[in-house]
């Protein structure tokens, strides 16, 4: 991939990864309960999805719950699996007919076999769909994605069929939650808060960061055309200086 190819034609980021911050305080803000602001956010996910799709990005992941999300209030985590699960059951039909492709990623053993078998057959069904990529992040975190990967490393040393000398970043990265999809290029984060929150460490070390103060909830188009806009304005060196990257010596 050359340095001014590297997003199709259109210079659009190939994969999004956003942080859905803010569901609790945009509800907090209307005197709500927090549910209602979860399920406000489920609608900005549709509207974010459906933009995403027709601006042809490859891949758009979404933080649903992050592995520390289980330390909130029974009643909400109850809330946020019923919201999943109402959901999956309502919109895998229609991403289907729309060709996106749905994955998951994140420790799935922590949910409900219902869910799991739900998760499963969305998988399944859509598996074959060649447009947007859409994979939903649930008791996902970075540190947990190392984890994983590096177990599967070590029983492959310990079956002989790898020696320490093997282990280099190409081959760690293989083990890790899509690996088979272009690494985020746009990472976005919602809510005001400017943290990473364990979402993807490893596969954002050369994401653009991109942070806005609009609770997920409110986050729509415009929003997300503003954030691409703000990539787009940007140089991305990977290390080189930019000068290389304008003469477009270099491969990235
Ligand atoms: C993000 O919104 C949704 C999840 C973590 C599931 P929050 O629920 O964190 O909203 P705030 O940060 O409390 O406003
Ligand atoms: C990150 O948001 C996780 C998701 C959006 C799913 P949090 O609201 O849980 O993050 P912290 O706790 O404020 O860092
Ligand atoms: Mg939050």
């Amino acid at each position: 991939m050359s340095a001014d190819d590297s997003n199709k034609d259109n210079n659009n980021p190939r994969h999004i990864a956003i942080i859905m911050d803010g569901n609790g305080r945009w509800a907090q803000k209307r005197h709500m309960p927090r549910t209602i602001g979860h399920q406000a956010g489920v609608k900005a996910v549709r509207k974010i999805v459906e933009h995403c799709a027709r601006q042809e990005i490859e891949v758009l992941t979404l933080f649903a719950f992050s592995s520390e999300n289980w330390r909130r209030p029974e009643d909400e985590v109850s809330t946020l699996m019923s919201l999943f699960m109402a959901t999956l059951q309502r919109e895998v039909s229609k991403l289907h007919r729309n060709g996106i492709r749905l994955r998951f990623i994140g420790d799935r053993a922590a949910f409900s076999d219902n869910l799991q078998d739900k998760i499963a057959e969305g998988e399944a069904l859509t598996c074959e769909n060649k447009g947007l990529t859409l994979v939903v992040a649930a008791n996902y975190g970075g540190r947990w994605d190392i984890c994983q990967a590096l177990r599967k490393v070590a029983e492959k040393m310990l079956a002989g069929e790898l020696k320490n000398y093997e282990i280099d970043e190409k081959l760690i990265t293989q083990y890790l939650s899509i690996a088979d999809l272009p690494e985020p290029d746009l990472f976005i984060r919602t809510g005001g808060e400017q943290r990473v929150s364990n979402f993807l460490l490893w596969q954002l070390a050369y994401a653009e960061l991109y942070f806005t103060a609009t609770l997920w909830p409110d986050f729509d188009q415009n929003s997300l055309d503003e954030a691409i806009k703000s990539f787009k304005s940007r140089q991305r060196r990977f290390g080189y200086t930019g000068e290389q990257v304008l003469g477009k010596s270099i491969t990235l």
